[in-house]
């Protein structure tokens, strides 16, 4: 590849602090920014899968988790290394929206919402401080249509496209560009109670242009993409990585 080319996938020199690493997307996610260059923190509960380096940190205990991983990040890589802020961390349980209670309610908004907010009141002004960084907060389709029990799932998603919006106008001035990622049906373990009902399964491989499902790794890219200088002129958007199934 052409040595400018080159430069503006290249992650040489960034530190990237990316939640949800445990599994799936951010899995995938985490290896891809490493992949291209940056350090990258690791986020999420299961201390197996996270690797001996990773942050264990249970998110929906609220915003107080989401500064202790902020101070454990810092602690590892000083307070002003992390220049890219990937908000992954998700949970759909799916009780019918009349089973839902005013703690499971705030539970859902603490993992999918409130994380990615109070992370990016950490990370977004000291990026701007700097004049650089890069968000990436992972929406889903929830955010803009119902889905089988959307439930509070939906309420976060939508305010996770608003996130992006507001972030994007704060901070991009300032050289920190925030988009937001919207999968579709991707195989991973938060969608294998959805893929187990074999006719749905085929419902979604048909309607997706590809007539596919994703695969974590078709996060990759894109990632690297929203991560590196390459977007410096993408920002406060919404990219659906979803085989066309958002336009079907
Ligand atoms: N798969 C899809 O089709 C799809 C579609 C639309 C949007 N998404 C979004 O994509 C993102 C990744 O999902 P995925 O499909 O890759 O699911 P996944 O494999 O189940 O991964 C979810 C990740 O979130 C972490 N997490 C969940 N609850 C947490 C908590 N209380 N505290 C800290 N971390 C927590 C998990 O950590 P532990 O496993 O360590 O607990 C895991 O790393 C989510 O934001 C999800 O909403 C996925």
């Amino acid at each position: 590849m052409n040595g400018d080319v080159a430069a503006l996938f290249d992650l040489r020199g960034r530190t990237a602090l990316v939640t949800g690493a445990s599994s799936g997307i951010g899995a995938a996610v985490a290896d891809a920014l490493e992949g291209a260059g940056a350090t990258v923190l690791r986020a999420g509960r299961n201390r197996d899968r996270l690797g001996p380096n990773g942050i264990s940190v249970d998110l929906a205990s609220g915003t107080d988790a989401a500064r202790e991983l902020a101070a454990q990040a810092d602690e590892r890589v000083g307070e002003h290394a992390v220049g890219i802020l990937v908000n992954c961390a998700g949970t759909n349980p799916r009780p019918p929206l009349d089973d839902i209670d005013d703690k499971l309610y705030h539970d859902i908004l603490a993992v999918n919402l409130d994380a990615a907010f109070t992370l990016g009141q950490v990370y977004g002004p000291r990026m701007a401080e700097r004049g650089w960084g890069r968000i990436i907060n992972v929406a889903s389709t929830q955010a803009h249509r119902a889905f089988g029990n959307s439930g509070v799932y939906g309420i976060a998603k939508a305010g996770i496209a608003g996130l992006t919006r507001s972030q994007s106008e704060a901070w991009a001035p300032r050289g920190v560009c925030v988009n937001s990622l919207t999968p579709g049906l991707v195989v991973t373990p938060m969608t294998a109670a959805v893929l187990a009902d074999e006719a749905r399964s085929a419902y979604f491989r048909a309607r997706a242009h590809t007539r596919t499902l994703g695969e974590p790794r078709d996060f990759a890219a894109v990632a690297v993409f929203l991560a590196g200088e390459g977007s410096r002129f993408v920002t406060g958007q919404n990219l659906c990585v979803d085989g066309g199934l958002s336009v079907t």
